[in-house]
This record gives C-alpha cells, structure tokens and sequence, in this order.
C-alpha cells in the first residue's frame, strides 16, 4: 500500500497530544502520532507538529528533536513545550518559572503574515506553561505576546518554522482551528482524508489482499467488532465468517439479541455457546487478572476451535482502533504502564498462524461511529455504551458462579432501563452494577434481613483514560435504589460510586 501523505504529531507527553492529531483530521488531512525518539521522517511527511508536554527544555532528560527533523525543510509547527524545544534548540532562550501562564490568557496578535492571517488582532487562548520563550532564535520574529506581556508565538516563515505558547488545539482557544488550518496551507499538502473515501479505499483493499481466501472475525456486538465485521463483509461477503462467542458472561437476554441485530446487519454470524466451560474454568477465581487470563484463553481455545473447521481459512480481523494501538505502545511510546491487562483476541494470530486484517487502525473512537453511519449501522450499536471483553465476571468481586452472575443480569438491567426510560443513558459515557462480596444488615418487614450490596457506577469519559464520576440526579439514584431492593431478592443495600479515574479505575477489578 502507498503511504498516505501525512502531518505528523509528535508526542512530548502532552494531555492534548491526541486531540491535535484529531483537529489535523477533521480539517481533512491525515495524521499520526509518533513518539520523537521513533520518528523517521520521509517523503510522506509534509508538516510536522510538536506537542506540548511536562518537562522543561533544561532538563537534559526531556526529550529532544533530531538536528534530521530540524534541518528537514519540512514544515513545523511548535505548541506549548514545543515551541520552547524549538526555541532551546535553535539558539533563543527559555526562562524557567516565574513567568508561567495557566488558564484563559489573551493575547494580542502582531505580525498577520503567515500562522495569523484572518485572525483578530486580540484573542483568547488557553495557556498551561510554567516555562517561557524569553528571547526568539536570531532571524525569528515575535508574532503575538500575551497581555501579561511573554512572547506567545514566534516564526520563521523562511524556514517554514512556526511556534505558539498557547493550545490552539482545545476549544478553550478562540480561532485555535483557523490557526492548525493556516499552519497546514503553509505545508503545500492537499487535503487527504475524507471518510467515504477510506471505506471505499478499505474496500477494496482488503478484496485485493484477502482475494479467494477466507477471514474470520469475533463479533461482540460492540461498536468496533461491529464495524470492522461489517467494512470486511462489504469486501469479502460469505468469505468472511463472524464467530460471536457467548461466555455466558454478557448481559441479561444479550446471548440472544446480539447475534440477531448482527445478521440484520448481513453478517452471517456463528453463534457458540460455550458459556458451561467459561464457567467451569472460572470455578473457584477471585483474582481478577486470574479471571481475565482465563476467560481470554477459554476464549482463545473456542474461537479457534470453530476457525479449524474452516477451509481456506488464512486472516483474522479485529476491531482494533487507534487509541488502542497508541495505549499498548505499538506506536513506539515506552511508558504505558500496564494497569489491567484488557482481554480481546490478542494472542490469537501467533496461535493461529492467521495473517491479520485491521480494517479500523488508523481510526479514532469517532471516525468509527461516524464510519458506522456511513455504512447505515443502526445508533443501538453506535452509541453503545462499552463493555469490557471480560463481562461481567469483572463486575462480581470475587468468585463467579451462575447464582451471582443471574442476580447481576437482573439488577443491571433495571439500571440500564432506567437510565434508557429518563433520558440519560446517552448522558453518560458508562454505566454498569457490579456485585459486592459483602452482606449488609437490613430491616424487611419487622424482620433482620442480612443481604448483599451492589454498586452503581456511570461515568463520564472520553476514551476511557480518564473518567469522571457522573451527577444523575437524586431522584434518579433513589428510583434505582427503590426498584433494585424491592424487585430483586438478595439484595439488601445500594450504593453509588463517586470516585473518579485517577485514582480509581472505571471497573472494579
Ligand atoms: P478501567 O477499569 O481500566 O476501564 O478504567 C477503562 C475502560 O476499559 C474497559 N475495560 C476492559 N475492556 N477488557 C476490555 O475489553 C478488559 O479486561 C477491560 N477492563 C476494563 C472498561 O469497561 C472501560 O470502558
């Protein structure tokens, strides 16, 4: 495949990193994120931005720019720490502290030639800097300061090297997209990405590649195995084969509804009940790694049981989305701590010897969705909330057995329900109960009650890094509360989890 012309982020560590990435493609051209010390520049680079980040230029473990990506001719655009780097590099001077700006900051624009062309002479920006550009490289000239009176952008049109203190990038920045769309007409590149086209692109791609062979994929139901099943299918018709495998672990009634909404969807899909040996293997665990190890093998073990009867069988396809392929560091990043080890059909391909088709990679939650829309799949899939691989043996602390895991089916779907009945289920990023290993004393009817308590938990999050508690209202959480211990037998408390990520996580275990 020809390399798509590109602008490349490279990713100092800002919190902002990715959203710059997006704001480049919504602007239709394509980007990636790239870590500097991985970067390899070549003719498919046509601008390349610096992100922000935590360190300071000083500290001679920050990380650096190559003299290569300096020297490149290449169009760069500095933001935040970027612009410091670049301003350290090329011979200017960053101040430590003191003159550090954080929060709304206006700026007042001088020079409209080139980054600044069409904006207003004084805008609002968003500033998260402790360090400062004190003086510009020599042949670079001042084009904004802000009205605390420190330099807030600089250029060097000849060199094609352009530099903000501020986040263009957040909303927060007024003009900040007019800004990423005047530094990339200054690259020269055209615009490349457009959705309809890369379903298209994709296509025909995978016919090419896959030709008379065949393909298998898992199916959950989720909103990227749904998409990655559908793109394929479009290519490969009945030569691709879905597997959706019940664990026995979803959601009440799911085991039955998933597999008909995805043959709405044209999919052929196998059903494989295999929700006995999920639970005789998941006997006597409460460690939740434990837990995911063995359902991720169990899996492994029945997927690869239905692909053997397949003849001509030689790809798998996953779901797999760019924030995954950037959270497991396959885009080079050397510090993703490992927090839980999240279970899909990795390991499979090794096992398998199957060649892989990732319809999906270079996408963005959204693209999906929007992607998603493009191919007619029904909202019920697309503004799906997410649910872990795993299911809801991470949702019971502790052992999981048929007991605990029907009493789970029964309180979930009373949540869920009435988050869908008051409005406020496309409110929220996540809902879910999980079962606690613990009984809580009660009074039911003059009587001692001794029962087990649930948690609810909603959140609201983008992507799932970082996740903040949800306010449903009280009158809510109490119409929950009433219905979960008055319907169901063997719950006797309900609590509401109002702990954010970080430091909790957004499940349990
Ligand atoms: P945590 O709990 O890590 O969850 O804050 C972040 C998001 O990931 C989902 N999650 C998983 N998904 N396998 C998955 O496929 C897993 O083992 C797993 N653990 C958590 C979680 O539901 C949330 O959306």
């Amino acid at each position: 495949m020809e390399k798509h012309q590109r602008i490349v982020v490279l990713d100092y560590g800002s919190q902002y990193t990715q959203l710059l990435a997006r704001r480049v493609r919504e602007l239709g051209f394509y980007s990636e994120i790239i870590t500097p010390d991985d970067f390899e520049c070549d003719e498919s680079v046509k601008g390349i931005i610096l992100s922000g980040g935590p360190n300071s230029v000083y500290d001679p473990s920050s990380p650096n720019i190559s003299d290569e990506v300096l020297n490149s001719g290449i169009p760069i655009l500095g933001v935040c720490y970027g612009m410091q780097l670049l301003a350290h590099r090329l011979g200017g001077k960053v101040e430590e502290g003191e003159l550090g700006e954080y929060g709304g900051v206006e700026v007042e624009i001088i020079d409209h030639s080139g980054l600044f062309k069409g904006i207003p002479k004084k805008i609002r920006t968003w500033m998260s800097h402790g360090d400062s550009v004190r003086n510009v490289p020599e042949s670079f000239k001042i084009t904004s300061k802000s009205l605390n009176n420190v330099i807030a952008a600089m250029e060097n049109p000849k060199k094609k090297i352009y530099a903000v203190q501020f986040h263009p990038e957040v909303v927060q920045t007024q003009y900040g997209i007019e800004i990423i769309k005047n530094f990339l007409e200054l690259t020269g590149m055209k615009p490349n990405w457009d959705l309809e086209d890369y379903v298209r692109e994709k296509i025909e791609e995978i016919k090419a590649v896959v030709g008379n062979s065949k393909a298998i994929c898992a199916v959950s139901g989720g909103v990227d195995s749904t998409v990655a099943a559908v793109i394929v299918n479009k290519a490969l018709g009945n030569n691709l084969v879905p597997v959706f495998v019940n664990h026995g672990l979803l959601r009440l009634n799911e085991e039955h509804e998933v597999p008909f909404a995805l043959k709405k969807l044209g999919l052929n899909v196998i059903t494989v009940d295999a929700s006995k040996e999920f639970l005789t293997r998941l006997k006597g665990v409460e460690d939740p790694e434990k837990k995911r190890k063995i359902i991720g093998e169990t899996f492994i073990r029945v997927f690869e049981r239905e692909a053997r009867k397949i003849e001509r069988l030689e790809y798998l396809v996953q779901g797999t989305i760019y924030s995954d392929v950037i959270e497991s560091g396959s885009t080079g990043s050397k510090n993703v701590a490992k927090i839980k080890s999240h279970h899909n059909v990795g390991g499979l391909p090794e096992k398998m010897d199957l060649k892989i088709i990732e319809p999906l990679r270079e996408l963005f939650k959204d693209e999906v969705r929007k992607i998603g829309k493009i191919l007619n799949i029904p909202d019920e899939f697309l503004e799906r909330h997410p649910f872990p691989g795993p299911g809801l043996a991470i949702r019971i602390i502790g052992e999981v057995n048929k007991e605990n895991l029907e009493l789970l089916k029964r309180v979930d779907k009373i949540f869920i329900d009435l988050l869908k009945e008051k409005d406020l289920y496309h409110k929220v990023w996540q809902a879910f109960t999980v079962l606690l290993p613990i009984k809580s004393v009660g009074v039911v009817g003059d009587k001692r009650a001794y029962e087990n308590v649930v948690a609810l938990r909603a959140v609201q999050s983008s992507e799932g890094m970082t996740a903040e508690w949800s306010n449903l209202p009280y009158e809510f959480l109490d119409e929950v509360a009433k219905k979960i211990v008055g319907s169901i037998k063997g719950i006797g408390r309900v609590v509401y989890d109002i702990t954010s990520k970080p430091p909790a996580t957004i499940e349990w275990e």
